[in-house]
């Protein structure tokens, strides 16, 4: 998926709920619960995904914890949209060696497990599990086979899966995940998504609305919807535009995000659902991946620069406050100094919030693997247009991000900021914000006003306590 690519890298699960995991394998002779850790790399999908893993153990009488010491079953869920995310998980397997007891099973899911299959196997003998992520019904049994010295490999796409009947572990704190489709129908030849999230599938309108109301019975306000292109959402029946206006009659519910779209399926119903729908954020992360209409089409993304710029308008015109952020790719085969200006130029012209910049990486079983090989990006070029690409994204956001101090907005308090002293808030266009405060004010809204910025993040002073939320029906 387009999600972005900093990743939660070495995250690590909390049981968020103080409730027992209901019993249904057999205890161990101690009584005590077989405990499960999760490592988690890439998108917001796998993410969820870890959530929904971790749900269907924890049902199947698993204890998660929050280190692999000693842990009985170590799953690390990974991505694979660039070698260097599999160089990672490949030293962070070798690593996990240290923390494994003799009987601890470590299994590998995710978009790496489904690129390599049984390879993983025989490079890593420590590992007896490897899991694609149409795989993941079967990780009770599987395991408990493992746990008796199989080991074994399932990388079949399902074209119907979308674990419905598992009980997400929510790990996001204040927001929660919540997967609309799965899979890809483009084929951008970069990408390996399609070759290991399978086909497009869409869940039912009335499942997600339903999950949603849940988790607002629970005290979530805010929920990310997701998807590889997640505005062609189609049940069959609803599109993506349907979607955001049930999401819009869902009480209780403020905040509405999701990710990441493609610009091509931006309809207008689905512009105007967004204008439209009180609760849908005002910020979009639309990946433009370059500026140059070369480029695109041997990326193969099926809308030209102009086309790209079109739709920035499109929304602006319905949206007029609406900020953007995006991904954008360098040095993809043949993309020379005029490719890259003009990839510079689409940067200033759009504005960007933000942007989660990368050198191409040539994956294994995609079409880019195709192209002539004297069309190759040398690495210090790449590097050197990649430096210039951060500049010129960083200065524009910096000069933006000045321009608003003083600003009133409302915020929601997400959790204490890294270095400890201050609260870490987000703006409904998704602005960070430190403000003052303690913990108690996690998951409140807040008025605060912008006082001052680094140029990526604010400082904001607190001017009022917002309402404490609805209880939810
Ligand atoms: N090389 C570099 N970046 C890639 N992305 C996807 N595939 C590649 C690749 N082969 C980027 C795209 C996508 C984001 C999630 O990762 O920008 O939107
Ligand atoms: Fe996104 Fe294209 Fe990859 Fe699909 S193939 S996940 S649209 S980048």
């Amino acid at each position: 998926m387009h999600g972005r690519a900093q990743g939660h890298p070495g995250r690590s699960y909390l049981p968020s709920s103080p409730r027992l995991p209901q019993l249904t394998v057999q205890m161990t002779d101690s009584a005590t619960l077989p405990t499960v850790y999760i490592e988690t790399y890439g998108c917001q999908m796998n993410v969820s995904d870890s959530e929904l893993m971790l749900g269907k153990l924890a049902a199947s009488g698993y204890q998660p914890v929050d280190k692999p010491d000693g842990a009985d079953v170590i799953l690390v869920n990974t991505c694979a949209v660039r070698d260097h995310a599999e160089q990672r998980v490949i030293g962070r397997l070798g690593e996990l060696k240290r923390h494994m007891n003799p009987n601890t099973v470590v299994g590998v899911t995710g978009c790496m497990a489904q690129r390599l299959g049984p390879q993983l196997l025989e490079q890593a003998r420590h590992v007896s599990l490897v899991i694609g992520p149409d795989g993941y019904r079967a990780l009770p049994e599987l395991l408990a086979g493992a746990r008796h010295g199989q080991r074994s490999v399932v990388v079949e796409f399902d074209s119907e899966e979308h674990y419905e009947d598992f009980q997400p572990r929510r790990t996001a704190g204040v927001k929660a995940w919540i997967p609309v489709q799965r899979g890809c129908d483009y084929r951008c030849t970069y990408c390996i998504v399609p070759y290991t999230r399978g086909p497009e599938r869409s869940r039912k309108l009335d499942d997600v609305v339903r999950e949603v109301r849940a988790v607002v019975a629970d005290g979530i306000s805010e929920v990310v919807l997701l998807g590889q292109t997640v505005n062609s959402y189609t049940d069959g029946e609803h599109d993506f535009a349907d979607l955001l206006r049930a999401m819009g009659r869902v009480d209780g519910l403020r905040r509405v995000r999701f990710t990441s779209p493609h610009p091509n399926d931006f309809s207008d119903r689905v512009i105007a659902a967004m204008a439209e729908v009180p609760n849908v954020c005002g910020h979009v992360h639309l990946p433009m991946q370059s500026g140059s209409s070369r480029t695109l089409k041997r990326m193969l993304r099926r809308y030209s620069r102009e086309e790209y710029l079109d739709c920035v308008r499109r929304m602006r015109e319905a949206m007029p406050a609406l900020s953007f952020t995006t991904d954008i790719i360098v040095g993809f085969p043949g993309e020379t100094e005029e490719d890259f200006a003009e990839t510079l130029s689409a940067v200033s012209e759009v504005g960007f919030d933000d942007a989660y910049t990368f050198k191409f990486s040539l994956r294994d079983g995609t079409p880019a693997t195709r192209l002539p090989a004297e069309l190759t990006v040398p690495d210090e070029v790449a590097g050197e247009r990649l430096q210039r690409l951060i500049h010129l994204v960083r200065d524009g956001a910096r000069q933006r991000n000045m321009g608003i101090i003083g600003r009133h907005d409302e915020v929601l308090v997400e959790k204490v900021s890294r270095r400890g002293e201050l609260l870490q808030t987000r703006t409904r266009d998704f602005k960070t914000v430190l403000v003052p405060g303690d913990e108690s004010l996690i998951g409140q809204y807040l008025d605060v006003q912008l006082t001052g910025t680094t140029g990526s993040t604010f400082t904001g002073a607190v001017i009022q306590r917002r309402r404490p939320l609805p209880l939810a029906g």
